[in-house]
């Protein structure tokens, strides 16, 4: 039983474990997430081995530069052809710089929303005007308005952003947490089954899977999860 909306986060130091996780999870979960801390160290290279071996990849890299230096670094991503979807900061001159260099590539490009690591307080002292979850809305509409697939964002806010998107509009959730699993520093969570039915197209799961002394069990019982939304 497999679930394309369940991904796995390999928040691993070396792509030798991230490889080896990803094989350790086997079709349980075919859906997986590089993001930062594995680009340095070969994060590009594993998602051409992932892609081959049939996974879809995210490559959760965050882009946030001047537009044209967001609009080459997307180009360089989509042909390199080993992305599904790609992240930039959901800043409207970065987003349609990044819909500029995807230009008809299959990647698509997800907005991140506010970081889950801010809250009111941060923003403000960052100089905004409006509190985290105005901040998020008004995020989502000008990442529709610039032709994005998709925001990340906390699943407490996928059900007013799934309200006002289109609907294929990808809505995908960190901050998953199966039914009594351990929270860490996550701390506005859900469970599976809760997140989907709030709206959420895709599941990023990390350390409930990846930190599991069976990571092919935990996937396949946050699978079953998923199926009772
Ligand atoms: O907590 P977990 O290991 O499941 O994290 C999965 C993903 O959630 C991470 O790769 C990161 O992108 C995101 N995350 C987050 N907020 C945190 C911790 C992690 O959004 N506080």
């Amino acid at each position: 039983m497999t679930d394309p909306r369940l991904i796995t986060a390999l928040d691993l130091p070396s792509v030798v474990e991230a490889e080896a996780m990803a094989e350790a999870i086997g079709e349980a979960c075919v859906f997986h997430k590089i993001g930062l801390q594995l680009l340095p160290v070969g994060g590009m290279d594993l998602a051409h081995r992932l892609k081959a071996a049939g996974k879809s990849v995210f490559l959760d890299f965050k882009l946030h530069d001047i537009p044209a230096t967001v609009e080459k670094a997307t180009r360089s991503i989509a042909d390199a052809g080993v992305g599904d979807l790609l992240t930039v900061h959901a800043e409207p001159p970065v987003m349609r710089a990044a819909v500029e260099g995807r230009a008809r590539s299959d990647l698509k490009i997800l907005g991140v929303t506010v970081l889950t690591a801010y809250d009111d307080a941060m923003l403000a002292e960052m100089g905004y005007g409006c509190g985290a979850r105005e901040l998020v809305l008004r995020r989502v509409d000008q990442a529709v308005e610039a032709g994005l697939n998709g925001v990340v964002s906390s699943p407490l806010e996928a059900e007013a952003i799934r309200a006002r998107a289109p609907e294929d509009f990808l809505i995908v959730t960190p901050g998953v947490r199966p039914a009594g699993a351990a929270l860490g520093d996550q701390k506005r969570v859900a469970t599976p089954a809760d997140a989907l039915k709030a709206g959420a197209s895709h599941l990023v799961v990390g350390r409930p899977i990846t930190g599991a002394a069976d990571p092919k069990a935990a996937a396949q019982a946050i699978t079953a999860e998923m199926s009772r939304a």
